[in-house]
């Protein structure tokens, strides 16, 4: 049987088809390019390009595929994006999952893995977060991710079907060899941003925010490396597998660092002495996201071997000097 990948051409998916690859499992990808890249997808694996709200397409894909699991990365990624379009978001997130389910159901497909966010927290009451802390988004993106949370399990009583959100907290990094990594366009995340100043791509990077209630000023957030991640999900799929019941996991690493220790470790890691400087807040950016990841460590055994911040800062670095285009020629 196989495992499906929506979204498999984006930055994270395209590292969980490459270890699921490397597991020797069968895999099969849709992605409607909006955002991917299909060169980030090897040839040998089956790719489908289409949106995952055209039900007939979908239907297609899973009457030609004996599908085992769903890993639902497919959505759109941008909060300040969210926040000017929301019916964008409500319209690709939140339809797209309806549509997705409703095709499983149908193909009794019985197992989905999902891409939640940190997002769905708003404005946290603590750090570090706990899955069962309160949640309130404060922009339309993490209400996607909360309302498309709530369909998996309404849906996921109805329909026997099991569930599992991953609520990531800031994914970053590359796979180690530098030849698949992240190729957002546009390029909105912190790291791959400091980075491209450092290749002479940028003049500057622009530290939004110096006033926030921290320890130096500027916002926290707690970096996971991508291949961290995505054998967070491996273990996901295998939990599910021994029978494992539906659930909500963080994934971060209780770790937390600020702008401007990243922008000083992007220069430790590069040698470069990354010119930033302080600009106005961005808008809807909470202090500090920090995760308590000991559920999953706990319940699913996972562990973060590449969690520190100069791993994941030299592998966006080594993918970033070998790719200064990403997917591009
Ligand atoms: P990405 O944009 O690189 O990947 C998303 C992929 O989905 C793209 O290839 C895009 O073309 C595809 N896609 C979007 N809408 C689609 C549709 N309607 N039909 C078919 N394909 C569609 O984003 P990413 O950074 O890889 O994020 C993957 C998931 O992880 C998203 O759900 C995102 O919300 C979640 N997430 C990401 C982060 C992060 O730090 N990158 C943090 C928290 C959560
Ligand atoms: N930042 C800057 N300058 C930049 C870009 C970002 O100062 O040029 C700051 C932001 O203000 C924020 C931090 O760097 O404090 C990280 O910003 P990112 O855009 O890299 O990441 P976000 O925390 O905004 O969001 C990411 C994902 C979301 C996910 C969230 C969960 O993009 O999908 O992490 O923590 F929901």
């Amino acid at each position: 049987m196989a495992i499906l990948v929506l979204g498999g051409a984006g930055y994270i998916g395209s590292h969980m088809v490459d270890l699921l690859v490397q597991k020797k499992e069968d895999v099969v990808v849709v992605d409607n390019l909006s955002y991917g890249h299909r060169q980030a997808v090897p040839e040998s694996v089956p790719f489908y390009q289409g949106d995952v709200r055209d039900h007939d397409f979908l239907e297609q894909v899973f009457t030609q595929h004996d599908i085992e699991a769903v890993f639902h990365f497919c959505a759109y990624i941008q909060v300040p994006e969210s926040v000017v379009k929301p019916n964008d978001y409500f319209d690709n997130n939140v339809v797209g999952l309806i549509s997705l389910i409703n095709v499983m159901k149908n193909h009794q497909v019985k197992k989905l893995i999902f891409s939640s966010s940190a997002a769905v927290y708003g404005t946290p009451e603590r750090v570090p977060i706990k899955e069962d802390d309160a949640k309130d988004p404060i922009n339309p993106y993490g209400l996607t991710k909360l309302m498309m949370e709530q369909i998996m399990r309404w849906d996921g009583a109805a329909y026997e079907m099991q569930w599992l959100a991953f609520r990531y907290f800031n994914v970053a990094g590359a796979r180690l060899d530098g030849n698949l990594g992240e190729d957002h366009r546009p390029e909105t995340h912190l790291i791959p941003i400091v980075l491209q100043a450092a290749l002479g791509q940028r003049e500057h990077v622009e530290m939004c925010g110096n006033d926030y209630q921290t320890r130096d000023g500027y916002n926290v957030r707690d970096y996971v490396h991508v291949l961290d991640l995505v054998q967070a999900h491996y273990f996901g799929l295998e939990y599910l597998r021994q029978g494992g019941q539906s659930d909500y996991f963080n994934i971060g690493s209780k770790q937390g660092f600020t702008v401007k220790e990243i922008v000083e470790a992007a220069r430790r890691v590069t040698g470069v002495n990354i010119k930033a400087i302080d600009a106005p807040r961005r808008g809807g950016d909470p202090d500090s996201l920090v995760a308590d990841s000991t559920k999953i460590r706990t319940d699913l055994g996972w562990q973060s071997p590449h969690t520190d911040i100069d791993t994941i800062i030299s592998s966006a670095w080594n993918w970033l000097q070998k790719h200064p285009n990403g997917y591009s020629k």
